[in-house]
């Protein structure tokens, strides 16, 4: 049988149960790789996980530190080894103005979206630093502009950029070989976004982002999912503190 582009790496994608997680779990467990989803939705991790080779599911909340040391040591475990970590899980609150966001709502996407990371970077690194292996961290759109009425959101995105870049320089400098890098998509129909777009009824929020992408469509789970497989894999040897954008040209302006 062929080579997968991740055969022989064991995976890690929190919040896998759903949305673009689910295609990333899906696309790594296609080329090859061990997969561990974890995620608080056990009905959909579990069946996600039945669905793909070599794949299992843990509950985890992301937010919770001894959740961490479980998931990475039963991941251990049961594959032997840890490879590739995609700080995947995060939620997006409903669209408020910061003068309307409670101090508790903005805690709350802080700590599942940027406690969340730091957590999984910090027993990530723990984990691989003597093997080696590839961090892949979800930021967003959103972590490079601006946009009214999602500041917390963008506060966790922007810190995500950042907190990548600082942990790849560190890991570089400390001589573990470990690339760290993140991933901004656009606006996506999968996920938070699809959910959003359906609660405000027909398809109005979709047809409003679609127009303005410059190419005039929504982008796909699928589609993120790619650009995890290239920084997860091999190919990627050099990339490292690099922030890869997929949005169809949404930021390009
Ligand atoms: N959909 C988009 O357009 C879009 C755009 C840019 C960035 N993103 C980012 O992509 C990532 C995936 O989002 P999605 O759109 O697939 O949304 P989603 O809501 O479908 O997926 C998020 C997953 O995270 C899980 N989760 C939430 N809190 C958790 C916790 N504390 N511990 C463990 N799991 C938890 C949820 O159960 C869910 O399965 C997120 O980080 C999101 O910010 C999404």
């Amino acid at each position: 049988m062929a080579e997968g582009r991740v055969s022989g790496k064991t995976a890690l994608v929190t919040g896998g149960a759903s949305g673009i997680g689910a295609a990333i779990a899906t696309a790594l467990s296609e080329e090859g790789a061990n997969v561990v989803i974890s995620d608080l939705d056990e009905a959909a991790g579990a069946a996600r996980a039945a669905s793909l080779k070599n794949a299992v599911y843990l509950r985890h909340n992301v937010t919770v530190e001894s959740d961490w040391e479980a998931c990475i040591a039963a991941t251990r475990d049961r594959f032997g080894s840890l490879e590739v970590l995609v700080n995947n899980a995060g939620v997006m609150p409903a669209t408020k103005t910061i003068e309307e966001t409670s101090y508790d709502e903005w805690k709350r996407v802080m700590s599942v979206n940027m406690d969340g990371v730091f957590l999984g970077v910090k027993h990530g690194i723990g984990a691989m630093k003597e093997k080696g292996g590839s961090i892949i961290n979800l930021s967003s759109i959103m972590g490079l502009i601006g946009e009214a009425i999602v500041g917390a959101y963008s506060a966790s995105k922007g810190g995500v950029r950042l907190f990548t870049k600082s942990a790849a320089v560190e890991c570089a400098n400390l001589g573990y070989p470990i690339r760290i890098n993140s991933i901004h998509p656009g606006y996506i129909d999968a996920g938070m976004f699809a959910a959003m777009a359906d609660e405000f009824g027909a398809d109005s929020l979709r047809q409003r982002f679609a127009a303005r992408t410059p190419m005039k469509r929504l982008g796909k789970a699928e589609e993120i999912a790619k650009g995890v497989l290239f920084l997860a894999s091999d190919e990627a040897s050099f990339s490292t503190g690099s922030e890869l954008v997929i949005d169809g040209g949404y930021t390009a302006r």
